[in-house]
């Protein structure tokens, strides 16, 4: 169909499932065992119902946000996915040019298809950027994609801590990885297993022992960069990630390709909000910014978000659909969407800037119950 006919971001998944190739739709699509997280993601979504004001003067609408200090048009920022080259055989600058033209910000994937120069080369000025990381066993190699990324003006360090060991998702293990990861971490030796899908195929360069100990060292390298905890899944590590002096964490399973019956970070978001506040987290004093993301696909999903207490919000999926049936064109449509819906939402909610997002606005009596 033509691009005028996509009307919400899940019009690009039905696209991609009908048009992209098998190994890329079995990649990005896939979920880990019987796919139960993945569909909570979403599902936690319906269990929130908003509370909207009237009278409120939505004359004109502000969606604009900062992220981490940053100035971004909508709190929404595209999150890390890897080989972008199975979906679109430009990769990933789609997404930077897309990103730089609507001011969103782009998390770069370690394990991207496009190499971190040509992503960061494809930005325009002042685009800001963040790096996703997965830690090396050969710390040497990841203190230099580290050192590198600051060289070049990254703003913050998002360390993925949910996967010592990448998840099974059977859909892509059934198809045989043909590789073109072509970044840092892929290239010296390290032994591919091609016979089981993406995800093994990249699994080895991971390294499974990191832990809370190693953060010093990173934090260390990262310098004047922000770090940021990616795939934090309860209360007590946000805490831990606050205590260890990161500047955020971001709830997420990691698009439930990871431990299948994790919870949706919807359902954890209320009560990991409370608790840092309560200990004086989230603050002028002790600032710290908590991220969700899974299972958006609207901007009523963010503003549910954003009502119980998060920063900002990533999309995975929906963005390298968009890529994957349109590219660059695609994405730019998908920021359009969002931010169409947007503006009507945050007038029928009667909320005129995020601010007034506030935690009354949403009921989320269902949002845990049995
Ligand atoms: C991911 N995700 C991911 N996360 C990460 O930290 N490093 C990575 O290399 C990848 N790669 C990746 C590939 C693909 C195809 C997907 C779908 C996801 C997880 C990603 O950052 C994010 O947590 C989820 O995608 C969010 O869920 P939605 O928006 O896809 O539903």
């Amino acid at each position: 169909p033509p691009l005028e006919e996509i009307l919400s971001l899940h019009d690009f998944e039905a696209v991609a499932r009908r048009t992209m190739g098998k190994r890329g739709w079995n990649y990005y699509s896939s979920g880990a065992d019987d796919e139960i997280t993945m569909r909570e993601n979403h599902n936690a979504y319906h269990r929130v119902w908003f509370r909207p004001r009237i009278l409120r003067n939505v004359g004109t609408v502000d969606y604009s946000s900062t992220i981490l200090g940053h100035k971004t048009s909508m709190p929404v920022y595209i999150t890390a996915t890897a080989l972008g080259k199975l979906g679109h055989p430009e990769g990933e600058v789609t997404l930077t040019r897309a990103a730089g033209k609507h001011n969103v910000i782009q998390m770069i994937p370690t394990l991207a298809s496009c190499s971190f120069d040509e992503m960061v080369d494809a930005a325009i000025p002042n685009q800001v950027q963040f790096l996703q990381l997965y830690v090396n066993a050969d710390r040497s190699r990841t203190k230099k994609i580290i050192k590198h990324a600051a060289e070049r003006g990254v703003k913050a360090l998002f360390i993925t801590v949910d996967a010592p060991q990448l998840g099974r998702r059977e859909k892509d293990m059934r198809t045989k990885f043909v590789g073109n990861a072509s970044s840092q971490q892929t290239q010296g030796g390290d032994n591919f297993k091609r016979d089981q899908g993406a995800a093994r195929a990249i699994s080895s360069f991971i390294d499974p022992s990191l832990n809370w100990n190693d953060l010093a060292e990173l934090k260390e390298a990262a310098g004047e960069m922000k770090v940021i905890l990616k795939g934090v899944q309860c209360w007590e590590d946000a805490v831990m990630a606050a205590e260890y002096g990161c500047d955020g964490v971001v709830l997420s399973n990691h698009g439930g390709r990871q431990l299948d019956f994790a919870p949706s970070p919807l359902t954890i978001l209320p009560q990991v909000v409370s608790i840092l506040k309560q200990r004086g987290y989230m603050t002028p004093s002790r600032p710290f910014e908590v991220f969700i993301d899974g299972g958006v696909r609207r901007a009523t999903d963010v503003l549910k978000a954003i009502a119980l207490g998060a920063t900002a919000v990533g999309i995975g999926r929906p963005m390298i659909y968009a890529m994957s049936t349109f590219g660059e064109e695609g994405v730019s449509r998908a920021f359009e969407i969002l931010k169409d819906e947007f503006e009507m939402n945050m007038r029928l909610i009667g909320a005129p800037t995020l601010a007034d997002v506030v935690p009354n606005m949403v009921d989320i009596s269902s949002l845990n119950a049995a």
